[in-house]
């Protein structure tokens, strides 16, 4: 029965015929435009379950894209991320048509994907308004354009939304949802559990802005650095490789601007009369880009742009950009303006730092957020490079006035790390940004979360987990730690290679070993049972963390290995070592020899898994799994994973002397007494760790 509900957004009122709709409602998608984006998403939406009716003008088109959603499930499949039985339904669910009509006429949301052409997206939203059930919500895929405009066109302006894909679609993990002042709760929120069901990491924006977050953050930066090298102050390569050595960015933008293609860049440019209106702060167009594009260097795809390219065999070779060029430059100068858009997102309600967060890690492949690295180069520097761009440049004045957030943050001393309090408090103990800790009595859940990078460990997720584990240590209510990875690819893919670009002096290499040294030694030492649940890759330095651990639990798709020697560099996290001890010599020696990955299968046969469990049922059996460890009685569990740890590298002697006197240990306690008198009353013990 059809009921009318008032939805409130934001002090705008809109009458709905209809029950609310929800996730499960959606059966069907229709994915309109079949380009670059649009196969890509159809293929996705089908991946996860979801009919899908693909459509696009020309018949050639659609047959192309069909092509392309077939290379790419093939390499899914190869990948070993789906069975060839799971390619073969995801390729059924798709239709294709070239009748808009009959694309949207069944189906429960609809994301367009058309060329980037206002006027043709309005045609398209008020078309698909006509014929799609009133329910249907309408997303558009654009980059760039106002979607409130779309949402006018059409009478259901409550249910046009933004969701803004990366290119590639199948890979990239990233989309926004872009929210405006008619759209509705419920849209925002079906959008975004779709987004989720798709694989994918949803981040809101609430309001339409140009460039939504992502790009709104890239936009900045580049801008800044296109004047730079207008004004003949760096060169691109200069800028490129303070970036990339000092930051940590995997490319800097005139490198990224040739990937894309400069005439985009312009064509870009030329949008900007367009979106004028709904730009807080207008910036004024560098000719940098439109004068390298009249030069007829659009970029990689014709060999030359910022840089010249050589075509090999392997495809087009990255240009070389040294680390001593970026020396001279101070890449907080180049930064200040996008970390100054950022903190106006957060000011303005338009996005969460959080979600600022996600969505350069994600989107641009920052090693961190850009707020935490704001925290690092302290929010005075911020607010004084903007100041001092406003005396250098004055008409540019407004452009760089630092957000009103800034300056309160600078006003309350709130000065970044260095004060212990920025956009992140240093003093909390318990805000991590590289894993989730978790409480879940009795366990303790610490998950490495860094998916984008296959949860790849660096110095600060070091650090983290140190910190987690001393929390979990003091919890009366954690019996059990549990190490898991975000995302459903993998438990870690090692130490995180890109800070190997920094080429540092032997020595800090050297510590930073130690520092993971003293981490897995901690956990050796730690007085709790800890496991590693292992779903996905656990390589490298994932698998020398999960070694380190009493118990390892696999998930059936599970791949583990010690890979350093592709890198040209060896195991350091103790690979060689409790590998060696854990499967034998010679069978370490192999693993580390040949570099080779080995699903989790091989490794129970091997001993270096406990456990290997379907990956449907993965988190239920680890919890499973977990709980009945945290039954155990802890001191006596502790007993055993010392006289264990300890006593397997001793002489037999000195191992059973340390068992003897754990022994004496568990046998004077209050767990021992509980132990043998419910073993006498056939009840089950009731272990209190005392
Ligand atoms: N450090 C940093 N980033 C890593 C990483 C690591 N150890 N392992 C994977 N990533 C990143 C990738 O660079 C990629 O990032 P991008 O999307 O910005 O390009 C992302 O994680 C996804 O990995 P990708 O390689 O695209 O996935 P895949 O399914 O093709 O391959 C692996 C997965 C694990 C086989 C592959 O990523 C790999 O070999 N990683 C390195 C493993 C390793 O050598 N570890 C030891 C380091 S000492």
């Amino acid at each position: 029965m059809a009921v009318v509900n008032y939805i409130h957004t934001r002090g705008h009122i809109s009458t709905k015929v209809g029950e609310e709709m929800k996730l499960e409602d959606i059966k069907t998608i229709a994915v309109l435009g079949a380009g670059t984006m649009g196969h890509g998403i159809a293929q996705i939406c089908a991946m996860a379950g979801f009919n899908v009716n693909l459509m696009d003008i020309k018949e050639e088109i659609l047959k192309g894209a069909m092509e392309k959603i077939k290379w790419s499930l093939s390499k899914f499949v190869e990948k070993r991320r789906i069975s060839q039985e799971q390619a073969d339904q995801a390729f059924s669910r798709i239709k294709t048509m070239t009748s808009l009509e009959e694309a949207v006429k069944n189906a429960d949301f609809v994301i367009e994907a058309v060329p980037e052409n206002l006027d043709l997206k309005k045609k398209v939203f008020a078309d698909v308004d006509k014929n799609a059930p009133p329910h249907t919500i309408i997303a558009s895929n654009t980059s760039s354009l106002p979607i409130p405009e779309m949402a006018d066109a059409t009478n259901r302006p409550d249910k046009v939304v933004g969701m803004h894909f990366f290119n590639p679609p199948q890979m990239m993990l990233l989309v926004e949802v872009i929210s405006h002042d008619k759209c509705s709760e419920d849209t925002v929120k079906v959008t975004v559990d779709l987004a989720k069901k798709l694989g994918k990491v949803p981040i809101i924006v609430r309001k339409y802005v140009p460039g939504f977050v992502v790009n709104r953050i890239l936009g900045a930066y580049t801008w800044e650095a296109a004047w730079m090298v207008y004004r003949g102050e760096a060169t691109p390569v200069e800028i490129d490789s303070a970036l990339m050595y000092k930051v940590g960015l995997p490319m800097g933008p005139f490198e990224l601007a040739d990937l894309v293609g400069l005439d985009i860049y312009v064509a870009q440019e030329k949008m900007a009369p367009l979106l004028q209106k709904y730009e807080p702060r207008p910036r004024p167009i560098c000719p940098l880009f439109s004068e390298y594009v009249k030069e007829g260097k659009l970029g990689r795809k014709v060999g030359k742009g910022f840089y010249e390219y050589k075509k090999t065999e392997a495809g087009w070779e990255r240009p070389s950009i040294p680390r001593e060029a970026g020396e001279k430059i101070d890449p907080v100068w180049i930064m200040a303006l996008a970390v100054n858009e950022a903190a106006a997102l957060i000011r303005t309600g338009i996005a969460t730092r959080d979600d600022i967060e996600t969505g350069v890690k994600l989107g641009l492949g920052f090693p961190r957020g850009i707020l935490e690295m704001a925290d690092e180069w302290g929010i005075d520097r911020i607010v004084e490079v903007l100041r001092e761009k406003q005396k250098k440049y004055p008409d540019l004045k407004d452009v760089y006035e630092p957000d009103p957030l800034l300056v309160d943050m600078v006003n309350k001393g709130q000065l970044g790390k260095k004060s212990g309090k920025g956009f992140y408090d240093y003093e909390k103990p318990t805000e991590f940004r590289t894993i989730i800790a978790k409480k879940e009595p009795p366990i303790g859940w610490i998950i490495l979360n860094r998916p984008e990078r296959l949860n790849a460990i660096n110095a600060e997720m070091i650090e983290e987990i140190s910190r987690a584990l001393d929390m979990f240590e003091e919890d009366k209510d954690v019996r059990v730690v549990v190490f898991k990875g975000a995302g459903d690819r993998a438990f870690s893919a090692g130490a995180d290679v890109t800070t190997f670009r920094f080429q540092p002096p032997a020595f800090n290499t050297a510590v930073f070993t130690f520092r993971m040294h003293r981490l897995t030694q901690k956990i050796e030492w730690y007085p709790k049972i800890v496991i590693a649940a292992i779903n996905g890759y656990a390589l490298g330095g994932g698998l020398e963390l999960a070694m380190a651990c009493d118990l390892r639990i696999a998930s059936d798709k599970s791949q583990l290995g010690q890979p350093e020697v592709n890198l040209g560099i060896i195991p350091g996290w103790g690979g060689t070592q409790r590998l060696a001890r854990i499967v034998g010599p010679a069978k370490a020696k192999e693993l580390c020899l040949l570099g080779e990955r080995i699903p989790a299968e091989e490794a129970y046969k091997l001993g270096l898994v406990n456990k290997v469990v379907p990956a449907e049922k993965f988190d239920e059996e680890v919890k499973n799994f977990a709980m009945r460890i945290a039954e155990g009685a802890p001191l006596a569990q502790r007993a055993i994973k010392y006289a264990v740890n300890f006593g397997w590298q001793a002489p037999l002697s000195t191992g059973l002397m340390l068992e003897a006197m754990g022994l004496a240990l568990a046998a004077n306690t209050k767990d021992a007494i509980e132990g043998v008198t419910a073993f006498l009353q056939k009840r089950k013990p009731k272990f209190k760790g005392e």
